[in-house]
């Protein structure tokens, strides 16, 4: 008959067991096993987050404007399914049920943003008191609730009035405006403002691919001017937090950039990782932590590289407090021989992937991108957030109400695996948003896809959690991935 031991295994094999962990047979019969047990820093700040077009709802109340995402969502043949952004997950009025959610799973901070268009409704001053008032009372109610708001000034909702949106330079100079305005009523209870989000998803996807609002499809040189405007916006806006927020205040931003992972680990392919993340996040990161626009980035573009205004460098690069990286997938790169020294793996078909094929299982990325900012630019890092993490799923509710999202669990733990590692490695990670607290807007793809931990009924507006949200309560009470 086949012995079966304690712990499950054959004798044999247990004796084997044994001999590699370094005990005699008996002691390792006896010993309990040990779970793997990955422990975050103390004090690492566990968060999700959300974005005001994509939750809140309540477009037209209180006298908010219209934004170029309400105009893009409405024009036939732009959202799937027709879907737009009016009522979303309600938030604008459900706020308080939706921060005691947080509070149910122990995050200490919440990353949402504030719609311009209802604090500023045509872009520009005067504000709109009532639209101000919505942030007061979710901001009291988050510090009443021992939560921190963390607050994107810009995620995408640009007021439809301001002439020529991203195209015009005066729009950065509007945003600056805006942004020091909210710093300076926010500013008194808020400790942490992002200026943009994801400058690539409003300026390509908005201007160049037109798949976002405004839905433009311009030439190079207009797609590279609108990306300056962008980061100009952001620079102007790190100034103007720190001239109307107290003293302390932490500024940073929220970047999606290009991930890149080494096919080896090997010194020469690490420095191909390197190589590869400064140049192809050129128009962006590499200018705002450089003060200058790489030179390659500027003779691959010649003629159409943008029009840059004296005092627009020193503006962009404005030093940052954190730097915060939205994490979603990366590419494998091998060091070669070219002139730029690297080369982008193709991806295989046989590639895995979440729910949406955009999102490419490669979790080393999260490690390699910490890791990669913090070696590329060591004196302009202070600290780095995950500003995003998560994945979509075909979330299905039972009967019984319960969604089984084991694949999203799996996303996440594998993520916070390699986090753990670049924490543990020294890297300044000092908190992780978890994308989204709930299913809401994902903006072209409409309400068919899901990212949230709580499942919507967007009927009912029912919020019910899913496995990942008991998963994620469990991570943070352990302060570690189990
Ligand atoms: C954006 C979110 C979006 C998420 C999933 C990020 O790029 O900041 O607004 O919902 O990805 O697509």
């Amino acid at each position: 008959m086949r012995l079966i031991t304690r712990r499950g295994f054959g004798k044999a094999a247990a004796a084997t067991a044994a001999v590699c962990s370094g005990m005699t047979l008996p002691e390792f019969l006896l010993a309990e096993p040990k779970p793997v047990r990955l422990a975050f820093p103390k004090g690492f700040v566990w968060g999700c987050a959300t974005a005001a077009y994509q939750v809140e709802g309540g477009v037209a109340e209180d006298g908010r404007g219209a934004s170029i995402w309400d105009t893009f969502s409405h024009q036939p043949g732009n959202i799937n399914h027709g879907d737009n952004g009016d009522v979303t997950d309600d938030s604008y009025h459900r706020w308080k049920e939706d921060v005691a959610l947080l509070k149910g799973l122990g995050t200490k901070g919440y990353r949402f943003s504030v719609a311009w268009p209802r604090i500023f409704p045509t872009g520009k001053a005067p504000l709109n008191p009532k639209g101000l008032e919505y942030y007061d009372r979710l901001v009291d109610e988050l510090l009443k609730n021992g939560i921190a708001p963390y607050v994107t000034m810009f995620h995408w909702d640009l007021p439809e009035a301001l002439p020529g949106g991203w195209q015009s330079r005066d729009t950065a100079y509007a945003f600056a405006d805006y942004a020091g305005f909210v710093a300076k009523r926010l500013g008194d209870r808020v400790q942490h403002f992002m200026t943009t989000n994801e400058f690539d998803s409003f300026t390509d996807d908005g201007y160049k691919s037109g798949v976002s609002a405004p839905g433009l499809k311009l030439d190079a040189a207009g797609v590279n001017q609108v990306r300056h405007h962008a980061i100009l916006a952001h620079g102007l806006g790190v100034q103007a937090i720190r001239a109307h927020a107290p003293a302390g205040t932490k500024v940073g931003l929220a970047e999606d950039p290009k991930l890149y992972c080494p096919v080896m680990e090997t010194p020469e392919h690490i420095e191909a990782v390197r190589k590869a993340f400064r140049d192809n996040n050129a128009p962006f990161l590499a200018p705002i932590l450089d003060g200058k626009y790489p030179d390659s980035y500027l003779a691959r573009e010649g003629a159409n590289a943008p029009k840059v205004a004296e005092g627009d460098m020193k503006a962009i690069s404005s030093p940052l407090d954190f730097i915060g990286m939205n994490c979603y997938h990366g590419d494998y790169v091998r060091a070669d021989d070219s002139k730029q020294g690297y080369a982008i793996e193709p991806v295989p078909t046989s590639h895995p992937h979440m729910a949406s094929t955009w999102i490419r299982l490669s979790p080393e990325c999260i490690y390699w991108g910490v890791r990669t900012i913090c070696e590329l630019w060591p004196e302009k890092v202070p600290l780095m957030y995950i500003t995003e993490n998560g994945t979509s799923s075909d979330d299905v509710l039972t009967a019984d109400g319960r969604v089984e999202d084991v694949d999203r669990v799996m996303y996440l733990r594998a993520h916070l695996t390699q986090l753990h590692r670049a924490a543990e490695e020294g890297y300044p990670v000092k908190g992780y948003f978890l994308w989204s607290l709930m299913d809401n807007f994902e903006w072209s793809d409409g309400f068919s896809t899901r990212f949230g931990i709580y499942y919507v009924d967007f009927k009912s507006q029912k919020r019910t959690p899913k496995l990942s949200a008991e998963w994620y309560r469990a991570t943070i009470a352990a302060n570690a991935v189990e």
